[in-house]
């Protein structure tokens, strides 16, 4: 696949490195990609990893992944003429002060930005955990959870596939619609980690009998 990343920080990053060593193409956009960060990040993900402007990142890309902070997606996605007919990995989680979610209830940033991007096909995915466990899924040989949510079920697919090559276990959540679940989960995992002593190196397993 070609995937460009929008957000190339820790997130973006973090995925777009894995998914480069795994021989995906990965257009890491930036505002600056001649920067001194943006050649180290492209030396670490080596040979399939280029750095551009958004622009061009998308107009080569079949996937995008989003990851951009919060305040800055909706001029992101405007800047980049509104990603119609890509398929659109949304990993920004609509944060306010406190970590208190922008959207509560009927709504999520997930559903947000596909009203942004209107002619997107929008998956919510790689919100629900910490950039560390991006870059290492793996516990004790177990790979953590990886939820995604969709209405597009090739888009979800492509979700699926590059969560599973990321080292993931990938789980469907069902329909765009639930981003506000992933959304709150991906409060409840900051919250464990930033105010309640579980740090950054822990995650969520699925267990089944
Ligand atoms: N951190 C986590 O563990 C984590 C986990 C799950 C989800 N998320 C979500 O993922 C998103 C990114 O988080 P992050 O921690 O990766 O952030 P980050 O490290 O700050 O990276 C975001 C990148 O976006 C670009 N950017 C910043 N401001 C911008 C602007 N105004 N316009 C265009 N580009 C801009 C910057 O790249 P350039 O300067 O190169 O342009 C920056 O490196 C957020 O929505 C966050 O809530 C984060």
């Amino acid at each position: 696949m070609k995937i460009a990343v929008l957000g190339s920080g820790n997130v973006g990053g973090a995925l777009g490195t894995q998914w480069a060593r795994a021989g995906h193409a990965v257009l890491f956009a930036s505002r600056n990609p001649n920067s001194e960060e943006m050649l180290q990040l492209i030396a670490r993900a080596g040979a399939n990893a280029h750095a551009m402007s958004s622009r061009e990142a998308v107009e080569g890309a079949d996937v995008v992944l989003l990851a951009t902070p919060w305040g800055a997606t909706e001029s992101v996605i405007a800047h980049c003429g509104g990603l119609a007919e890509k398929i659109v990995l949304d990993a920004t989680n609509p944060l306010g002060p406190g970590f208190a979610l922008t959207h509560r209830g009927d709504d999520s940033g997930g559903e947000q930005v596909q009203r942004w991007a209107p002619q997107a096909r929008v998956v919510k995915v790689f919100n629900t955990t910490g950039y560390g466990n991006m870059e290492n899924p793996v516990y004790d040989g177990k790979p953590s959870l990886m939820f995604y949510a969709g209405d597009d079920s090739v888009a979800k697919d492509v979700a699926r596939q590059l969560s599973d090559v990321a080292g993931f276990e990938s789980i469907d959540a069902g329909p765009l619609e639930n981003a506000r679940l992933l959304e709150a989960w991906a409060v409840l995992w900051i919250k464990l980690a930033m105010q309640y002593g579980h740090g950054r190196d822990f995650a969520f397993v699925k267990l089944t009998r």
